[in-house]
């Protein structure tokens, strides 16, 4: 069990978790605040959508220790907000729920939007409504709601954070100890997020690979989308344009390179933002070299990572580690073909299909339980 302290809708709160234990559960059984629901636990409902850090995230996503020192802001936080106030009018007035259990994320999601892109369109807004599933209304009402809010308003600039509220829900009584101020500690970087393991191979021996991963603009051109605009002794800044389904998203970023040239072994620690969708993404790469046979070689790779944002939907651990193993796939083809042929890596945008993901990863649980290969 780990202690964590965090703020919740504007109080400070402690508790104790198991490591396993999600957000959700957190303040719904620990907190009582029963508002943020849970539907599918697996990411892909968006019923239990809340505010971390002022980025609408899954809490059933959300480890809570990891939550340690945020600030989370769930549907009964929002009491004295205009702007939700506004939202709850409208989804009243247009007939935007019915049995309402996908309503408190709705909202959650529906004021997002409107602080993002201002006075949106119905197009934006069902885009940016993807993540959240309705069975009740069909979405007319929904959409129409947020229309109507949104009409007029301008953006709130990407990243900033969300209004703060002035007056906090208060926390139940003989729950988790209030504490004096909440910890100003940011959530945890990649380190601490999922982490996905895997192997490629390259048709080139350990020393050749290791050079040419040295010159770190050439090799940035390997990675499906990825354009390297900088480099500054460890220090690299580039951007990455990745299409995921209808969101399609380029992330500016920064890294920073460390190489041990003795045991060809290395790390890239950086993270980016979208400006566009508001999405930012976090990690950890840790790379080793060791021959294989035929002077072939293996590179392995640790990849730890956290998402926030519009993105954070695709956040389920296989969705991400079918999309990292093609942009592997990629990479290692790239880089095999420079290291033979000399030439320039093919540029391109990382454009992976989220339906197409999901076939894949049907697919792959059908062959698994059929014991077909
Ligand atoms: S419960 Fe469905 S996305 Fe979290
Ligand atoms: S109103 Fe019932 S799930 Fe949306």
């Amino acid at each position: 069990v780990i202690r964590i302290s965090l703020e919740v809708n504007g109080a400070a709160c402690e508790g104790a978790v198991e490591p396993r234990m999600h957000l959700a559960d957190f303040l719904r059984q620990q907190v009582g605040l029963t508002g943020t629901h849970l539907g599918c636990e697996q990411g892909v409902c968006g019923a239990c959508t809340l505010l971390i850090d002022g980025q609408p995230m899954r809490s059933c996503l959300s480890y809570a220790v990891s939550c340690d020192g945020s600030r989370v802001q769930t549907i009964e936080g929002f009491d004295a907000d205009a702007l939700m106030a506004e939202l709850r009018e409208a989804f009243s007035v247009h007939h935007g729920l019915q049995c309402g259990f996908c309503t408190p994320a709705m909202l959650i999601t529906a004021r997002d939007i409107i602080l993002r892109f201002g006075d949106a369109d119905e197009a934006v807004i069902r885009r940016e409504l993807s993540g959240n599933i309705c069975r009740c209304t069909g979405y007319m009402g929904i959409v129409a709601a947020i229309r109507a809010v949104a009409k007029g308003r301008q953006p709130v600039s990407a990243g900033q954070p969300a209004p703060v509220v002035s007056k906090a829900a208060p926390l139940p009584k003989d729950k988790p100890t209030p504490v004096a101020a909440p910890k100003a500690v940011a959530m945890a970087a990649a380190p601490g997020g999922p982490e996905l393991r895997q192997s490629i191979t390259i048709a080139a021996p350990p020393a050749d690979v290791w050079a040419a991963l040295a010159d770190i603009t050439r090799v940035g051109g390997c990675l499906p989308g990825a354009v390297i605009d900088s480099v500054d002794g460890n220090d690299v800044r580039g951007h990455l344009t990745v299409k995921f389904g209808p969101i399609r998203a380029r992330f500016a970023g920064e890294a920073k390179v460390e190489r041990d040239e003795t045991e060809m072994r290395g790390r890239i620690i950086g993270g980016g933002r979208d400006a566009h969708g508001g999405s930012s993404a976090r990690g950890m790469v840790t790379y080793s070299l060791r021959p294989v046979e035929s002077g072939m070689t293996a590179i392995d790779l640790a990849i730890s990572y956290q998402l926030t944002g519009a993105l954070a939907q695709f956040g389920r651990s296989e969705l991400v580690a079918d999309f990292a193993g093609r942009m592997a796939t990629a990479f290692a083809q790239n880089l095999s073909a420079m290291l033979q042929g000399g030439g320039a890596a093919p540029a391109g945008t990382a454009d992976i299909n989220i339906v197409a993901l999901g076939w894949s990863l049907l697919l792959a649980r059908l062959r698994r339980l059929f014991g077909v290969q």
